[in-house]
């Protein structure tokens, strides 16, 4: 009769109705939870979301009626949806960790240097920014409560989050990223959970114009992660790194600061699966920074006959070892937030094909035909198109001097849509490790490929990786940016630390993977690519797999690690390439990068820099100084 009783009856906390869902059935900590939302922020209703597809239907409706999103025609189910364009990219700057030791959050840098590892603040510093800017913040807007696993379900590498938002589009994004279903709830009986507050700012009354339909509030821009609690508070964007929580500020962010303490890795690195001629598969992960093509290289089409690449995950990888020593990656994530511009059937034919329905893409331009379009589909674009840009302005090829799309641009497709996702993609257990890549966008001195000497040398190698920026982050121009690990806009704790953590996985019975430091991006004199990259970059894989067959005689000795022996590298069928540039060590160049590697760490780490990764240095620097 209890039951009946709330059937009909309107639920409430406090005033505010609950205008879908059963609450009271919620477990205890999770009522507590969202009450504390609701009474911060005042929404004028409560809608527990449960991750269905009628429910997605009907929230694309209601966006596509008051034009948040603008249907593609040509394709089934694809949606356009243009922010505003103070709205477009990840927040470095106003990204924070919060705990109440310092040093727990960031290195100690250096005294008159700007930290660039993170950024700390202490829990005043942050109490008093949030009393700022939630409370009340989602007066006269619907609070969606979106329960999420990171990761398969009954996987033993998963973690619930809870995000609580007034955004409609991070309500249908969070459907296509992670795992949203009701059925969570019951786990968190017995399980507990990743807090995550998200609102736009944009209490109504709003003051001030909303651009395109896209309600934030880019000057109280806030992104607060403390690990100590599970708790993750972003207000001000809608933009996906800053709202989609599960994504880099949980999987990546709380998460590498829970694997710190229980022993395992969440890392900012693609998974994918790679067969050969022989039929012997391996699977291995590899870390870029942000838009340097994990997505296309986790798709990889290969132009040797014989290989096959499936495709376990693009953007995030969680790792432990298990009790026989196999290092087991798991993909934590259930779709692709990949950059749009620069994506074709040229340069990732998968990825066209995983996004021809059920997307999203945000900050692309449309076509008269009602197709996306953005910079790299000239090709594919009839020429006599009307085209109007990311800004909804009509744009001419060739005419306009402004982009059609913005440089960061995205598309959010299910995983299960892209034809090479592989079979065991989301098997609990994991896939087995045998290599982990790094690299970069490396335009001068860095070679297509090099092997560490042990595990402790591959973690100085990623300490050390660099990369051109990027315009998924606030950056401009085109400078060299340190990037270590690919996990500077991503680390949940002091990096010092985290390098520790890295070199302290390595223990007596456990297979660790071999790892390389890979360079698509090197250029000639003339200033052209010295590789052709995307699918040729199999070249490259199979001379690593092989690798990881202990093939000897493929390896030489330099000052940097193993480079492929000349002639090892599977060169067939490519027009002539440069194999001496490509692959040479240019003394000064080096000898300045270690320089600048040493200062880095010095001034950025300091103290907590773990003495064997300076000593690797050091004798990186003997090395070249000999030759
Ligand atoms: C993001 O900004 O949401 C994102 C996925 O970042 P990136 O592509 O830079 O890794
Ligand atoms: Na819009
Ligand atoms: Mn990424």
């Amino acid at each position: 009769a209890a039951d009946d009783i709330h059937k009909f009856t309107v639920q409430r906390i406090g005033r505010v109705p609950v205008i879908k869902g059963d609450f009271q059935s919620l477990p205890k900590q999770v009522k507590n939870f969202i009450t504390h939302c609701v009474h911060l922020m005042a929404p004028r209703g409560i809608y527990l979301a449960d991750g269905s597809k009628k429910e997605a239907d009907e929230f694309i409706q209601k966006l596509v009626e008051k034009g948040t999103l603008t249907k593609l025609t040509a394709y089934k189910e694809n949606y356009l949806c243009r922010t505003d364009p103070n709205d477009t990219a990840r927040v470095e700057s106003k990204t924070f960790t919060v705990t109440m030791n310092q040093y727990d959050a960031v290195p100690h840098v250096k005294k008159g240097v700007k930290g660039i590892l993170g950024h700390w603040m202490s829990y005043e510093e942050a109490a008093a920014a949030m009393n700022q800017r939630f409370p009340n913040c989602m007066t006269g807007r619907m609070m969606y409560v979106i329960p999420f696993s990171m990761g398969p379900v009954d996987s033993p590498f998963s973690k619930i989050g809870i995000q609580v938002t007034d955004s409609a589009y991070v309500l249908l994004s969070m459907r296509v990223m992670t795992r949203v279903s009701l059925q969570l709830f019951e786990l968190l009986h017995e399980r507990s959970f990743v807090k995550c507050i998200h609102s736009v700012g944009c209490p109504r009354p709003v003051h001030g114009r909303i651009k395109n339909h896209w309600p934030c509030n880019p000057e109280q821009v806030i992104v607060a992660h403390y690990p100590e609690q599970r708790l993750i508070q972003s207000f001000g964007s809608g933009y996906g790194g800053n709202s989609l929580l599960g994504k880099k500020c949980f999987a990546l962010r709380i998460a590498g600061a829970m694997a710190k303490d229980e022993g395992w890795m969440a890392e900012h690195m693609l998974i994918m699966s790679v067969t050969t001629p022989q039929k012997k598969e391996f699977f291995i992960v590899a870390a870029f920074p942000s838009a340097c093509g994990k997505t296309n290289m986790a798709m990889l089409n290969p132009t040797l006959p014989g290989y096959k690449v499936q495709c376990i995950g693009d953007d995030i990888a969680w790792m432990r070892f298990d009790h026989d020593g196999k290092l087991l990656a798991i993909n934590p994530e259930n779709g692709f937030f990949g950059v749009a511009p620069g994506t074709n059937t040229k340069t990732n034919p998968i990825a066209m094909r995983c996004f021809q329905e059920n997307s999203i893409f945000t900050n692309v331009a449309e076509t008269s035909e009602g197709k996306y379009y953005w910079e790299g589909l000239e090709d594919e674009t009839p020429e006599n198109v009307e085209i109007r840009n990311w800004l909804g302005h009509v744009w001419k090829r060739g005419q306009s001097k402004s982009r059609a799309s913005h440089p960061n641009s995205r598309f959010t497709a299910p995983a299960k849509q892209c034809p090479i996702m592989h079979p065991r993609w989301d098997c609990p257990k994991g896939v087995p490790i045998s290599a982990i890549l790094f690299g970069g966008r490396r335009p001068k001195g860095v070679p297509l490929v090099l092997e560490a000497r042990s595990w402790s040398h591959g973690v100085m190698l990623g300490a050390c990786v660099k990369s051109e920026t990027t315009a998924a982050a606030e950056f401009k121009g085109k400078a060299i940016m340190h990037d270590p690990m690919a996990m500077r806009p991503f680390l949940g704790y002091n990096f010092g630390q985290y390098l520790q953590h890295w070199l302290s996985l390595e223990q007596p019975g456990r297979q660790m993977p071999k790892i390389f430091h890979v360079n698509w991006f090197r250029r000639g004199d003339d200033g052209k690519f010295l590789w052709p990259g995307f699918g040729e970059n199999i070249r490259v894989v199979d001379w690593i797999l092989r690798r990881c067959e202990n093939d000897d005689s493929i390896v030489m000795e330099s000052p940097v690690g193993f480079l492929p022996r000349p002639g090892t590298l599977n060169m067939d069928g490519l027009p002539p390439i440069n194999e001496a540039e490509l692959f040479s060590l240019p003394k000064q160049y080096w000898l300045d990068d270690i320089k600048q590697n040493r200062k880095f760490l010095e001034e950025q780490v300091g103290v907590d820099t773990p003495p064997v990764i300076l000593k690797l240095l050091k004798n990186q620097e003997e090395a070249f100084k000999q030759c």
